[in-house]
């Protein structure tokens, strides 16, 4: 069992060696079994695949987690804003991604000062740019130390979100980065989010296709002009087999494997990547029941539904509604209503704005309902948006 770190409430503290029971509701569980084997496989998978892992920390948020996947072979973290980077980097995380665009000159600063912490501990920071602007603005908040930071061109892979739109708007940006001593061209960010929930595997290969395809052709417009992109970066949980396999990803980016949620448990699984179990689960409570529902203490405020409601673990339920701090719950089968007082366990819609709900997760060993509580994990860069 871990020992508390000093900033933990003295409440969350006294949980340490308490069986689950003794978590009270609404609270923020992880299995720490499930999530080290989840952790494991995937570690394994991109070893036995020979590319690189660097997970989404924008995930968890949390130094702890981090060090974890880092000690199990990941080459460094991603994060998706300069405050997550300085948070993690402030907890010894040393070797981070901002996988997103920064733009505002003060953010570049702090980007820039970063950086040299990180280097001047033996870490690095590399950052995505999809513009020219946004490449001369960083170099100025760089100033001319030399090698300070990798930078990753983003192209838009199907998402249509950040990313230059085409194979051929890359090769200017590569050569603006060589330009700068501060800058390392560090390769190329191909990252679609929205081919993760496609639901059928014949609909995430046809997405993917397409990003290979696309990422080929960049390299080969680049590669003409006598650039190289050392590494293609991106993946995410919902897609990873299929970068790893594809011959021109060499790292892989994916971030809700380590806990997987009710949303990507949707997806049809994809004989041609390991399968994860679920390890996040909001403890809660029946706090009224009547004779069609129940409703139990955790509402949106506790577990995020943007990506659809939460599932209850083992249970024939089914929320069918939730609000701030309620959610409502009815049978999906003849089995009777959960007691008042009864606890159940929410997997949450989508695990990444779950987390950032929490300022801890309570790890827990020997399963939910029968275990102990092992670990209290703080959320280092919860709120961190900037
Ligand atoms: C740029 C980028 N890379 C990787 C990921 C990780 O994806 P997932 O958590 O679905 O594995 C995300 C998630 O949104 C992302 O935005």
């Amino acid at each position: 069992m871990k020992s508390a770190p000093d900033s933990t409430p003295p409440h969350l503290a006294a949980l340490l060696g308490q069986s689950v029971a003794h978590i009270d509701t609404p609270a923020l569980v992880v299995d720490l079994d499930a999530m080290e084997r989840n952790l494991r496989k995937m570690a394994d998978y991109a070893k036995a695949h020979g590319v690189k892992l660097r997970p989404h920390a924008k995930m968890h948020k949390s130094a702890a987690l981090s060090r974890r996947q880092m000690q199990a072979g990941a080459t460094g973290m991603c994060v998706q804003k300069t405050s997550e980077a300085e948070a993690l980097a402030a907890s010894g995380v040393n070797d981070l991604y901002i996988s997103n665009e920064v733009i505002a000159p003060a953010k570049l600063q702090r980007v820039a000062a970063l950086a040299r912490t990180l280097k001047s501990r033996g870490g690095r920071l590399a950052i995505a740019v999809d513009h020219l602007q946004g490449i001369a603005a960083l170099a100025r908040a760089l100033g001319t130390d030399e090698n300070l930071i990798d930078v990753f061109v983003e192209l838009d892979v199907g998402q249509k979100r950040c990313g230059v739109a085409e194979p051929a708007d890359v090769l200017p940006l590569a050569q603006a980065i060589s330009r700068h001593t501060s800058l390392r061209l560090a390769g190329l960010q191909a990252y679609n989010g929205r081919a993760q929930h496609l639901r059928t595997v014949a609909e995430r290969r046809a997405a993917l296709d397409e990003v290979i395809a696309r990422v080929r052709e960049t390299r080969r417009i680049v590669e003409a002009a006598g650039i190289q992109l050392p590494l293609v970066t991106g993946a995410g949980s919902g897609t990873f087999g299929l970068e790893a396999g594809s011959g021109v990803f060499g790292e892989l980016q994916a971030g809700s494997y380590l806990f997987m949620d009710a949303d990507y448990a949707r997806n049809q699984a994809d004989p041609a990547q390991p399968a994860f179990e679920h390890a996040l689960f909001v403890k809660t409570q029946v706090m009224s029941v009547s004779k069609s529902h129940v409703v139990v203490d955790a509402g949106h405020k506790s577990h995020a539904i943007e990506s659809g409601l939460p599932r209850v673990h083992g249970e024939a339920l089914e929320a069918t509604g939730c609000s701030d701090e309620h959610t409502t719950l009815r049978a999906t089968g003849s089995a009777p209503l959960p007691a008042l007082g009864a606890t159940l366990w929410l997997i949450p819609g989508h695990c990444d704005p779950t987390v950032n709900l929490h300022d801890w997760m309570i790890g827990v060993r020997g399963g939910l309902p029968a275990g102990t509580v092992a670990e209290l994990i703080r959320v280092d860069a919860r709120g961190c948006l900037d």
